[in-house]
């Protein structure tokens, strides 16, 4: 998968990209990550910003500079990307929709700042709004970082278990069920004896309870969805 983002501070990833699982993805050449600076394609490398027509607080990010540096991938790239806006006002992410994005071959992610986009970038980019939640960050860059993680972490051969990802909270529409290791007693709190008993049909079917009562407890909304 070949990752782009458009951004104002490239320099915000390349911690989080050159650690951990992305940067094992990479390793293994599963993805490409490419960081754009959206300064490099203002007219005169600095104006990416403006005052509000109308008036209110704070700068609006023009427009010209991303379609610039968005048609200029988009020409040079061999496949068309799926192009990701992040927006607090997008369709809230989710564990499906980040098992969707990970079957795309070329992921664009555009990083507002500031009081966020010129709305044409919005209406004239046929974009995925996605937003990660009902609170507002000062910058697209960790919403991106979370959805990359997300996604990255879902893409065949990233990760050493090929079934991890099924077995997570989320993956079936339930949350996970308690996981507990060594030592089998810790402070007087025990391992429950089903998980020592090596019955595999037991354990899993304890599995399966446990995720659905840990569900109806601290999450009733997944279950309701489910059926
Ligand atoms: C300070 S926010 C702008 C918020 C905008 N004025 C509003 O009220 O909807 C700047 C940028 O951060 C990003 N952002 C902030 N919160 C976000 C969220 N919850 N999900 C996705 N992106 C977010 C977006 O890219 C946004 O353009």
């Amino acid at each position: 998968m070949r990752i782009d983002i458009v951004t104002l501070f490239p320099e915000m990833f390349e911690n989080i990209l050159g650690n951990s699982i992305l940067k094992i993805a990479k390793e293994k050449a599963l993805v490409q990550y490419n960081l754009f600076n959206i300064r490099d394609f203002a007219e005169n490398r600095r104006c990416v910003d403006d005052r509000p027509y109308g008036g209110g607080p704070g700068m609006v990010m023009k427009p010209e500079p991303v379609f610039t540096l968005v048609e200029c991938i988009e020409q040079q790239a061999n496949t068309r990307p799926k192009k990701v806006l992040l927006t607090p006002q997008g369709k809230r992410f989710s564990q499906p929709i980040a098992i969707e994005l990970a079957r795309e071959p070329h992921i664009m992610l555009i990083c507002g700042h500031y009081e966020g986009f010129d709305e044409r970038i919005r209406t004239g980019l046929d974009v995925l709004e996605i937003s990660i939640g009902d609170y507002i960050l000062s910058g697209g860059e960790i919403p991106a970082m979370a959805v990359i993680d997300a996604m990255v972490r879902l893409i065949p051969g990233v990760l050493g278990d090929l079934d991890s990802p099924m077995k997570e909270s989320f993956h079936d529409g339930l949350l996970e069920y308690p996981q507990y290791t060594r030592p089998a007693e810790f402070r007087g709190m025990k391992v429950p004896e089903i998980l020592l008993s090596g019955n595999h049909q037991k354990i899993r079917e304890w599995q399966k309870t446990q995720a659905i009562k840990r569900t109806l407890e601290k999450r009733p909304d997944l279950f309701n969805k489910k059926i």
